[in-house]
């Protein structure tokens, strides 16, 4: 990847308190689940995914769902799809705002725990429900999918050993219970690309990061993008200009945001931009690649 020079900024050390505290939440709830699903975004598999979190997961098994797949290119998504699958992951795409397939998503999970138990040596059926907690980094579209999922049954468990007298289970088909609060995870970050990155796809919150910032990180992000995936045209252009100044003053001038004299208003146009990017107008684009095997 091309560095553009945003990682000798420094990084803004974002990370709030209640992060902690959720952290501890979904290690209590860990031991009531038999299995996790992952929720990353398909725009930046890697970026959304916490390599610790396997380490505090101690063995219990995880099914990831790449989710925001309307948002994706669909390629580069199937080629996450088979490079997670080659590492020995089991991957589901989503669009958790409008699931094509739940059915198929919930089946997936109950034989994902089903076999696992078979590996373990277990010789008999679950007596009670599959259980099932969605967690990932802030959002990924965790709440999204538990209430696409939500079949309008809640059930309050009991207070068994170890169960929170609040924790909820929503009742799903085919027996299967999902925790209705999903895990939260916290982003581990690399770099101030990283950060960029997440800030970009609404993982971390615009008002901790500078906008006309994002905005021109924005531009290096497009920059790598072979032209014919970025809809170019919606600012009259061919292709990415060279500079992040002539990007913003093609927005200016399309948006009609210009100041007396022409000149660029350019915190308004870098929120132009970033809606334009977020609301998927300028194409639907994967920021990362797989690695190459
Ligand atoms: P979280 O619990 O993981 O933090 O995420 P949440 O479900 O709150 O979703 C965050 C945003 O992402 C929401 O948009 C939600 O609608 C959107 N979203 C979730 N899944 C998908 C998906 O598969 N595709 C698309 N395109 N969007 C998705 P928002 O603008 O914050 O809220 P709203 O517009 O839904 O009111």
């Amino acid at each position: 990847m091309t560095d553009f020079g945003f990682n000798h900024l420094p990084l803004t050390g974002w990370f709030p308190g209640h992060m902690l505290k959720a952290g501890r939440k979904m290690r209590e709830a860990l031991k009531l689940v038999d299995l996790v699903v992952e929720l990353i975004d398909a725009r930046a598999p890697r970026s959304t995914r916490n390599p610790a979190f396997r380490q505090i997961l101690q063995g219990k098994p995880v099914l990831i769902v790449a989710n925001k797949v309307d948002l994706a290119d669909p390629v580069m998504s199937g080629w996450w799809q088979a490079y997670l699958e080659r590492m020995g992951d089991q991957v589901f795409l989503l669009d958790a705002r409008n699931p094509a397939h739940p059915a198929e998503l919930i089946r997936c999970w109950k034989n994902s725990v089903h076999e696992e138990r078979e590996k373990r040596g277990a010789h008999n059926k679950l007596s009670r429900p599959v259980r099932i907690m969605i967690a990932g980094i802030p959002n990924v579209g965790k709440s999204t999918l538990v209430n696409r999922l939500h079949s309008g049954k809640k059930a309050e468990v009991g207070p068994k050993a170890g169960v929170t007298r609040h924790n909820q289970w929503i009742t799903l088909k085919g027996g299967v219970e999902l925790l209705d609060t999903p895990g939260v995870l916290w982003p581990h970050i690399r770099d101030k690309a990283h950060e960029l990155r997440l800030a970009l796809i609404g993982s971390m919150k615009d008002d901790v990061m500078n906008v006309e910032l994002l905005a021109e990180y924005l531009w290096s992000e497009l920059h790598q993008q072979p032209p014919e995936r970025v809809a170019w045209d919606l600012y009259n252009l061919e292709a990415c200009p060279d500079t992040p100044d002539a990007l913003m003053q093609a927005v200016a001038q399309r948006r009609g945001i210009l100041r007396g004299g022409g000149k660029i208003d350019y915190t308004r146009t870098a929120i132009a931009l970033l809606k334009d990017y977020r609301d998927c107008r300028i194409g639907r684009l994967t920021l990362e690649a797989p690695p190459q095997d």
